[in-house]
């Protein structure tokens, strides 16, 4: 079981040496945590294994504002997230740009964490199955490789998929890619067991509930019940 921490552009050094001075990962489960850039050298001193939240596909360049794979192996930095919903939301991130993104980050060394999920409209209209062939058709299978699920009507909402739902759609994504599948969105303690235990959710990634060390420790305990 992985459990991640997507801490979105949520805090500063201060509050990152708060959480990890705090945190200590229950033995048994993964845990990864994915801070905001400016915190990734203080969240390293913990100890933990640390993903950044996005990773360039290029190893320099002219593109402001983005970071490289090499830049991140330096620091000691573990993994990447990829195509996050909220990237593509409000980036411009698209399924290529995404799958550059992890193709280059996995040949440089790295793990990487690569998200797909429909929209709400997407859902209602049926389109599940066809937009997770399409946000897939770019990834190929590879050891260091595991696709994150989050429907993104769930994401930060409180709506969680139903168990069923999430079984559903991660045996449909494992068909079309043999890596493991972590299921996002408003995942808390209070919901993680439940989830967790279906046959094919190897894991999670946690937003809002990853920021609290009770609920994130919480949600660790439940991974290894389950
Ligand atoms: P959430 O975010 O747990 O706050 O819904 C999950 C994610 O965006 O990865």
């Amino acid at each position: 079981m992985l459990i991640a921490a997507n801490w979105k552009m949520f805090k500063t050094q201060a509050e990152t040496l708060a959480f990890c001075n705090h945190f200590r990962a229950p033995d048994g489960v993964d845990v990864v945590i994915a801070p905001p850039y400016a915190s990734l050298q203080v969240a390293l001193s913990s100890g933990l294994t640390i993903y950044a939240q996005n990773v360039h596909w290029e190893d320099e360049g002219p593109f402001t504002g983005e970071i490289s794979p090499p830049m991140l192996t330096e620091l000691g930095v573990a993994g990447a997230i990829v195509g996050h919903s909220e990237r593509r939301q409000y980036f411009g991130e698209t399924d290529e740009t995404a799958a550059r993104r992890a193709a280059h980050a996995l040949d440089a060394g790295l793990s990487v964490i690569a998200c797909v999920g429909e929209l709400e409209a997407e859902r209602e209209q049926g389109e599940t199955e066809s937009v997770l062939r399409r946000q897939l058709a770019r990834f190929a299978a590879h050891e260091r490789l595991v696709i994150a699920y989050e429907p993104v009507w769930a994401i930060g909402t409180g709506k969680t998929a139903t168990p069923e739902l999430a079984q559903e759609a991660h045996a449909f994504v494992k068909s079309l890619i043999d890596v493991p599948v972590l299921y996002g969105g408003s995942v808390k303690p209070e919901n993680a067991a439940e989830l967790l235990s279906q046959p094919d959710v190897d894991g999670a990634l946690v937003g809002g509930a990853s920021l609290d060390v009770d609920s994130f420790t919480e949600i660790c305990r439940e991974a290894i019940r389950s």
